[in-house]
């Protein structure tokens, strides 16, 4: 169950480390980022970088990068593709989660406020622990399940329709930006699954080839996993792929609803 008093560790204490833009720079923007590294002991604090924006990419992820070359190499933060596609850097800025490589600085007014997605364990500064969250996508076994032989030993085939119905759905990239902003998982993560996992549960679902729907259901029919959900909706505004994992829990709950009759 969740936790109601904040560990001591957790609390933002002392004054952060203040890093100048470069004399001459006009354009300058500050960047306040969370900074915690369990190594040192010491509690988290922000700090502050200005940053040229003159000599600088257009997304926050680019100032990061900027300033982990130029400011500070110990800042620790995920990254990998930088065009929204793999995930790695979700992280709250502003107050909302997003992709810092598809997030644009000029989108957001006066100082950056950087923390790592919200509710979850910090392993250092922007990264958080993200075991429980890929342990719960396993429980929902993401792969083709099928009991049937393959016809004539090839691949199974599905109509263009079959597969539409995958749209919405396979283009989630696992950032966690939804589960991280909907209170229903903030409180109950360690048994409800929140809605990325429910929507990729969902997309196996959806799936015409999938022959297993009935065992995944099973599964899904629980008073925590799947019915924690209330529609608060939080997880549709919040996903930067502008996917609706809310309307992947209705269908879900639709399709044992339906069973049940
Ligand atoms: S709709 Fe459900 S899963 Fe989405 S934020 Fe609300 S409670 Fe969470
Ligand atoms: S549904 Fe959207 S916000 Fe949630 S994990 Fe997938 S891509 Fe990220
Ligand atoms: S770096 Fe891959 S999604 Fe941002």
């Amino acid at each position: 169950m969740a936790e109601f008093t904040l560990p001591k560790n957790s609390k933002i204490k002392g004054k952060g480390r203040d890093h100048k833009a470069p004399a001459g720079a006009t354009r300058v923007k500050k960047f306040k980022v969370y900074r915690y590294d369990p190594d040192t002991g010491e509690n988290p604090r922000y700090d502050t970088f200005e940053v040229d924006l003159d000599s600088c990419g257009p997304m926050v992820l680019d100032a990061l990068i900027k300033i982990k070359s130029e400011q500070d190499p110990t800042l620790t933060f995920r990254r990998s593709c930088r065009e929204g596609i793999c995930g790695s850097c979700s992280m709250n800025m502003d107050g909302r989660n997003g992709l810092a490589c598809t997030t644009a600085i000029e989108d957001v007014k006066g100082e950056v406020r950087i923390t790592p997605l919200p509710h979850m364990d910090v392993i250092k500064d922007l990264v958080p622990d993200f075991t429980h969250f890929y342990a719960q996508y396993a429980s929902i076994q993401p792969w083709l399940k099928t009991v049937s032989p393959e016809p004539s030993g090839k691949e199974r085939l599905q109509s263009p329709e079959d597969r539409a119905k995958l749209d919405g759905l396979y283009e989630c990239i696992l950032c966690a930006c939804c589960s991280t902003s909907c209170p229903s998982y903030w409180w109950n993560s360690d048994k409800f699954l929140g809605p990325a996992i429910l929507l990729q549960a969902y997309r196996w679902l959806a799936d015409s080839r999938d022959e297993m729907t009935g065992e995944r259901l099973d599964e899904l029919e629980d008073p925590f996993r799947l019915y924690r959900c209330h529609t608060i909706m939080n997880c549709a505004n919040a996903c930067p792929k502008g996917l609706n994992p809310a309307k992947a829990i209705a269908e879900t709950k639709k399709m044992l609803v339906e069973r049940a009759v």
